[in-house]
C-alpha cells in the first residue's frame, strides 16, 4: 500500500520506518528541514534503539522516503498523523496547532476513498472536528483514530508487534469502509494474533488518555506508598513485590523512586483533566490532580534527602547525577525528573554534575546552566555524593568498591531503587533508596 506519514518525530520516524518494514511502499513528511536531512540519510534524529538499522535497512528497499513537501503524499491512500500535541503553555490542555497544521495542509491532496488516519494523543472530541472539516473538503473520504501505545526505547518492537489495534471509526462499526483498509495497513501483526477492537471515534480518543491516566496513576499509587513506608520504616520494593503477585494487580509500573517524566504521561493527564472539565466531567478526574502532585513531590523529596545525605546542607557539595534522560534507552529529557531534580540542586547551591549514556546533548539545551561530563569516571570523581537518577545498565551495574577510589565521600542515593542496598552498605556506602529503610 502507498502510505504518507505526517510527522517524523518520536512516533512518525518510527511508524514509517516500522510501515515500509511491513512492505508498503511510505513517504514520511515533516516541516522541519532537520529532521527530514537526517532521516533521509537514514539517521535517526533522535536515540531510539534499532531504529538506524531499521532506517537503513527500509531505506535500501527503496520503500521509504522523507520529504518536506506535503504534495508528495498525494497519491497514498492512507495519511497517518502523527505530529506531537504538547501542553499549552501555561495551561493544562493540549496545544492542537501541529494537528490542526497538518490537516490543513494536507486537505489539499486527500483523494476520494483515501483515509486519514489520527495517531497523536488527542483531547476527545479532536477526531469528530477533524471529520466536519475532512467532509467539507472530500466528503467520500474517511477519518479514523488509531491511537499509539508505543513506549520510547521499545518503540520498534511496540510498533511491528503492539499487544493490541484500536481503531475509532464514524460509526463505531467493523463493516466500516476504513476497518478493511486499517486490516491490510496492520495484516502482519494481525496475522500473527494482535487482537484488534473497532470503537466509535471518541472511545478511541479516550482509550489512549485512560491507557496513560491509568500507567500515571498506578506510578503515583506506589509512590504515596513509598511516602508511607518512609514514614513506618517500611520497605517499598518488598511490598511493590508482594502486592504485585496478584494479577489483579500485576507488578509491572509498580516500580517506586523519582516518579514519571517524558513527553507523554504529564501532560496526558494534564490535558485529560482540562478536557474533562470542559465537557462538565470534571470531577471524574480530580485524583488526577493528586497523582500529579504525588509524582512531583517525588523531586523535592528526593532534593531533601540528597540535603540529609551530605550532612545537612548543599552549599558547596559536589554532586554527580547518573542519568538524564526520562528514561533508559532514550535521549529524550522532556519534563524529565532526573534533570529537575538536578536542576534544583544546583540552585540550592550544590555544584552538580550530569552524566548520561546518550541524552546530553538534549540536557545541555534544556538546562544550560548545568555541567555535563559525558565519561562516567570522570563525572563520578571527588564526588561528595551520587545520585543514581535513571537506571541505564551500566548504571545499575556499578561496582561500590571500583567506584569508591574515585569519589570524595561515599555517600549514594538510588532514585530508582534499582541497586543492591546491602552490597552497597558492605562496602562502606552510606546508601539510601526511596521508600526504603
Ligand atoms: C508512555 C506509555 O507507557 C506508552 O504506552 C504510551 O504510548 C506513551 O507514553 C505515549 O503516550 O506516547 P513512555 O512515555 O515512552 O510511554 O514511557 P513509560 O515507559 O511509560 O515511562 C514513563 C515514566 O514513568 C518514565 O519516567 C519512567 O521512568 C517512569 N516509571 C515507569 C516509573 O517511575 N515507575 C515505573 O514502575 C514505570
Amino acid at each position: 500500500m502507498r502510505i504518507s506519514v505526517i510527522g517524523c518525530g518520536y512516533l512518525g520516524a518510527v511508524h514509517a520506518a516500522c510501515m515500509a518494514k511491513l512492505g508498503h511502499e511510505v513517504i514520511g513528511i515533516d516541516v522541519d528541514e532537520q529532521k527530514i536531512g537526517a532521516l533521509s540519510e537514514a539517521r535517526s534524529p533522535f536515540f531510539e534503539p534499532g531504529l538506524d538499522q531499521l532506517l537503513k535497512n527500509v531505506q535500501e528497499t527503496g520503500r521509504l522516503s522523507f520529504t518536506l513537501d506535503m504534495a508528495e503524499a498525494e497519491g497514498s491512500g492512507v495519511h497517518f498523523i502523527c505530529v506531537g500535541t504538547p501542553q499549552k503553555y501555561g495551561e493544562n490542555g493540549a496545544d492542537l496547532s501541529h494537528v490542526n497544521a497538518a490537516m490543513e495542509a494536507l486537505l489539499p491532496y486527500v483523494r476520494p476513498d483515501d483515509i486519514i488516519v489520527g495517531k497523536s494523543t488527542v483531547p476527545v472530541g479532536t477526531a469528530a472536528r477533524l471529520s466536519i472539516i475532512l467532509a467539507e473538503h472530500e466528503p467520500r473520504a474517511h477519518l479514523v483514530w488509531n491511537p499509539e501505545f508505543l513506549r520510547e526505547g521499545h518503540a520498534v518492537k511496540d510498533t511491528l508487534s503492539p499487544d493490541r489495534l484500536v481503531y475509532g471509526v464514524a460509526d463505531g462499526s467493523d463493516d466500516h469502509a476504513a476497518v478493511s483498509v486499517l486490516d491490510e495497513v496492520y495484516a502482519a501483526p494481525l496475522s500473527s494474533g494482535t487482537p484488534r477492537l473497532v470503537t466509535d471515534l471518541p472511545t478511541a480518543e479516550l482509550v489512549k488518555a485512560a491507557a496513560n491516566s491509568f500507567l500515571a496513576t498506578k506510578i503515583s499509587f506506589i509512590n504515596a506508598m513509598a511516602e508511607v513506608c518512609e514514614a513506618a520504616g517500611a520497605d517499598v520494593t518488598r511490598l511493590a513485590d508482594a502486592i504485585g503477585m496478584d494479577d489483579r494487580i500485576g507488578r509491572k509500573f509498580l516500580n517506586a523512586g523519582i516518579g514519571f517524566g517524558g513527553g507523554c504521561l504529564p501532560k496526558d493527564i494534564r490535558a485529560f483533566m482540562a478536557r474533562a472539565g470542559e465537557l462538565g466531567a470534571d470531577q471524574a478526574l480530580t485524583f488526577l490532580r493528586e497523582v500529579d502532585a504525588i509524582n512531583m513531590r517525588r523531586r523535592t523529596r528526593v532534593v531533601e534527602l540528597t540535603r540529609e545525605l551530605c550532612g545537612g546542607s548543599l552549599l558547596g557539595q559536589h554532586i554527580t547525577v547518573l542519568g538524564a534522560a526520562f528514561k533508559p534507552e532514550s535521549d529524550d529529557v522532556r519534563d524529565s525528573p532526573a534533570l529537575s531534580i538536578a536542576a534544583q540542586l544546583q540552585l540550592q547551591g550544590a555544584v552538580v554534575t550530569v552524566t548520561d549514556p546518550k541524552a546530553l546533548k538534549n540536557a545541555a539545551k534544556r538546562f544550560p546552566e548545568l555541567r555535563y561530563e559525558p565519561d562516567l569516571d570522570s563525572a563520578i570523581g571527588g564526588a561528595d555524593a551520587l545520585l543514581l537518577l535513571t537506571e541505564w545498565q551500566q548504571y545499575r551495574e556499578l561496582d561500590p568498591f571500583d567506584v569508591s577510589s574515585g569519589v570524595a565521600g561515599l555517600r549514594i542515593l538510588d532514585g530508582r531503587n534499582v541497586l543492591d542496598a546491602d552490597k552497597w552498605r558492605a562496602a562502606g556506602w552510606h546508601y539510601r533508596g526511596l521508600g526504603r529503610p
